[in-house]
């Protein structure tokens, strides 16, 4: 029985387009992939690889063209120039910019109830840009924001404190980027502040947050790109919206409260993003403040 639901990967010939449908294979979810890329024959190889794997999952796996993408009910970006060895997300705004508009352009008109899930970098920019050209309503355009650096960080803490990182609830917060930081005053282990845990006493709270922000800057140093961490990250995003589960995520969303997009916690559905009410403290509110409004001022030139 063919899926029903269908998810374009834009940039779906490289190896981050190609972790994403991978992931979604692997997880079993009852969807047509389409891989979508201006090198056709990038596409066709990687759908060729996954397609051995898809045939032992419900997912299906092929080829598409950009005219089919808007159809899509989840519709990923990760189409762009990628980071050199030291080099920040930042840098890569003109040209991803560039790249970004001709495939919102060749992809309308782009079915009303869609969600676009922005995985180029600089990822909050490049979301914020995505829904002005789009068209489509804030909640539904949205970034993988910090779920991937949130998911470092729990990971990270799960070493740390000899517990499964799914009981362990912290985010890193603002941007994908440099500024990130970690949420510490609404980090929790099963309901109690995270801080107050014993083994957390003589930890180095600022070490923990430079060395989050720092991995992908390790990895891409050692092999050039990262591609399965944000692959899986992105593929639980997609099922959340294609499943309706209202699960809660540190994703690039519009948070009406700093009137821009941050990553920032939100309830994620098939009808995109909702942010929580959050009760951060004046130094972290501070921090979201100064990523705002380098949001602003870098979109204002778009
Ligand atoms: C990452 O953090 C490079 O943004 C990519 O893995």
């Amino acid at each position: 029985m063919s899926p029903t639901l269908r998810v374009s990967v834009i940039g779906g010939g490289g190896n981050v387009g190609a972790a994403i449908a991978f992931s979604l294979v692997v997880m079993q979810a009852p969807v047509e992939i389409l891989l979508v890329d201006v090198s056709e024959k990038l596409a066709e190889g990687q759908a060729l690889d996954i397609r051995d794997a898809a045939h032992l999952s419900p997912a299906q796996c092929r080829v598409g063209k950009f005219e089919e993408v808007g159809s899509s009910d989840v519709i990923v970006i990760t189409a762009g120039a990628r980071q050199n060895p030291g080099e920040p997300r930042s840098n890569l705004i003109d040209r991803n910019y560039v790249i970004l508009k001709s495939i919102i352009d060749q992809i309308q008109p782009i079915k009303s109830s869609a969600v676009i899930l922005m995985v180029t970098n600089p990822v909050d920019i490049l979301t914020s840009i995505a829904q002005k050209l789009s068209g489509l309503p804030k909640s539904q355009v949205i970034g993988s924001g910090t779920f991937l650096d949130s998911g470092r960080l729990r990971n990270y803490l799960s070493r740390k404190l000899n517990m499964s990182s799914s009981s362990i609830h912290a985010n890193m917060l603002g941007e994908h980027g440099d500024t990130q930081f970690v949420g510490w005053s609404i980090a929790t282990i099963a309901g109690a502040p995270l801080l107050q845990y014993p083994a957390m006493k003589d930890v180095d709270l600022d070490e923990i947050e430079k060395t989050i922000a720092n991995q992908a800057y390790d990895i891409i140093e050692a092999k050039g790109s990262t591609y399965f961490g944000v692959g899986y990250h992105v593929a639980t995003l997609t099922r959340c919206i294609l499943q309706d589960n209202r699960k809660v995520f540190p994703i690039c969303n519009y948070v009406e409260k700093y009137g821009t997009y941050l990553s920032f916690p939100a309830v994620l559905g098939s009808d995109g993003a909702t942010p929580v009410d959050l009760n951060l403290s004046k130094e972290e509110m501070s921090k979201l403040e100064t990523c705002a409004n380098n949001t602003k001022a870098i979109c204002d030139k778009y």
